[in-house]
């Protein structure tokens, strides 16, 4: 019925990438990075460097925050934000909704924290009511931090930080809020002053459209205040060292030039588009996504639709079809890359990632490309269903189609 895979190994075209992280990384952050090496301790390095913490503080929405930068990745930033403000043995609360949050708490007990799980189902967000109990429970102050993945990547899970914020407010409990942004920053309402976030973290790979090799971490008044008292080994990793990077630009060791001039060439896309337009229009074509998923009767890994992530959609296949197969197929045949499921989700998920330097026509190949690798790999689905639902969906032009979570 189909032609065959090419034997060739020739694969004409571009691939289409819509894993949910690295994503696109646009021409011109590309062309920006293709530059000689230089002097990192030169005159006009530390411009650079104070620029780019300047606006990163813009995408994190603070104005108090200080934002600190590691050659590394989400992961590096996750043990920088503990080892950074947390003592041996302290107690904090985190609920395990997916595998990133799940790679979160592994690291914390690891690191010697001890660590209050809150299971829930995965595609389930953050349980705020839950929360608020044992936050409400800890009468002696225990709890020394909450930590929350904003948006769970495994799963297409967007939680509430300002319930979570509220929770902490309500209980008159002073925890540090650790914040989990690596696939929301940038790319999803975030607001690290007016959430109260303490440490948030992100990578450069993802809202950002860069290569991975960046851990970026923005840190609050408190969370700095706290790293003083903090007594966790850490060395490379410590904030202090980077109160020169704050008030030069300039690194306390080699940084990765070429990087941070596509963050920079990055940067300036976002403000050129406008962060509230990049908002936007992540939750416009993830809901077209989403539309084309209903109208091939498929469920997302999202409990209901006021979790469903405007950055990537994770679509359970129906029974007896392998989400691999859909993997696979998407891959080998037509050159694009959808996200695997992860752990306990493979097999039974793919993922759409949907964010990042990305449009409609895009989003409608990696549609019609799903739609014929499930079809092969044996889902009973009408070719064009979904893609007309997400047409229809984005020739409405709703460019200013509300985010997902509103401004508080
Ligand atoms: C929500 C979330 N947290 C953390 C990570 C880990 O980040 P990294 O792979 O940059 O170390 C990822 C990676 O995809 C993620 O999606």
């Amino acid at each position: 019925m189909h032609s065959s895979i090419p034997r060739t190994g020739l694969r004409t075209g571009t691939n289409h990438l819509f894993i949910p992280g690295p994503t696109n990384v646009p021409e011109p952050v590309r062309r920006a990075m293709n530059v000689a090496m230089e002097d990192q301790r030169g005159p006009e390095f530390g411009a650079l460097g104070l620029g780019i913490l300047a606006d990163l503080k813009r995408i994190f929405r603070t104005e108090t925050a200080r934002v600190i930068l590691y050659p590394g990745s989400g992961t590096g930033a996750w043990e920088a934000a503990i080892t950074n403000t947390l003592n041996p043995g302290d107690r904090v609360v985190m609920a395990r909704h997916g595998q990133f949050s799940t790679l979160w708490a592994e690291m914390a007990t690891r690191l010697g924290l001890e660590v209050d799980l809150i299971d829930v189902a995965w595609g389930a967000g953050v349980p705020v009511s839950e929360v608020t109990r044992r936050l409400a429970a800890d009468r002696k102050g225990a709890i020394k931090a909450v930590f929350v993945t904003h948006n769970e990547t495994a799963t297409g899970v967007t939680s509430d930080i300002a319930a979570v914020r509220r929770a902490l407010d309500d209980c008159f409990h002073d925890a540090l809020l650790f914040v989990d942004g690596v696939s929301s920053v940038g790319s999803i309402d975030f607001r690290m002053d007016d959430w109260g976030v303490d440490l948030a973290v992100t990578g450069s790979q993802k809202g950002l459209m860069c290569p991975a090799g960046l851990g970026i971490l923005a840190v609050s008044p408190k969370a700095l205040k706290a790293s003083d008292a903090s007594t966790m080994r850490r060395a490379y990793f410590e904030f202090r060292d980077f109160a020169m990077l704050a008030d030069t630009g300039y690194f306390p060791y080699t940084p990765p030039t070429q990087l941070l001039h596509g963050l920079r060439a990055a940067l300036d896309r976002i403000q050129a588009e406008g962060l509230d337009t990049v908002l936007s229009r992540h939750a416009r074509l993830a809901e077209g996504v989403r539309r084309a998923v209903a109208a091939w009767g498929l469920q997302t890994c999202a409990e209901h639709p006021s979790l469903a992530s405007n950055t990537v959609t994770a679509i359970r296949v129906p029974e007896g079809v392998d989400a691999r197969e859909v993997i696979r197929i998407g891959h080998q045949r037509y050159n694009t890359s959808f996200g695997s499921g992860l752990s306990r989700l493979a097999g039974k998920v793919f993922r759409i990632g949907h964010l990042g330097d990305l449009n409609e026509g895009m989003c409608l190949t990696a549609l019609a490309v799903a739609e014929m690798a499930l079809v092969e790999a044996g889902a009973d689905i009408d070719f064009g269903s979904g893609v007309a639902a997400a047409q229809a969906w984005y020739a409405q032009g709703h460019s200013t189609q509300s985010l997902k979570i509103a401004a508080e």
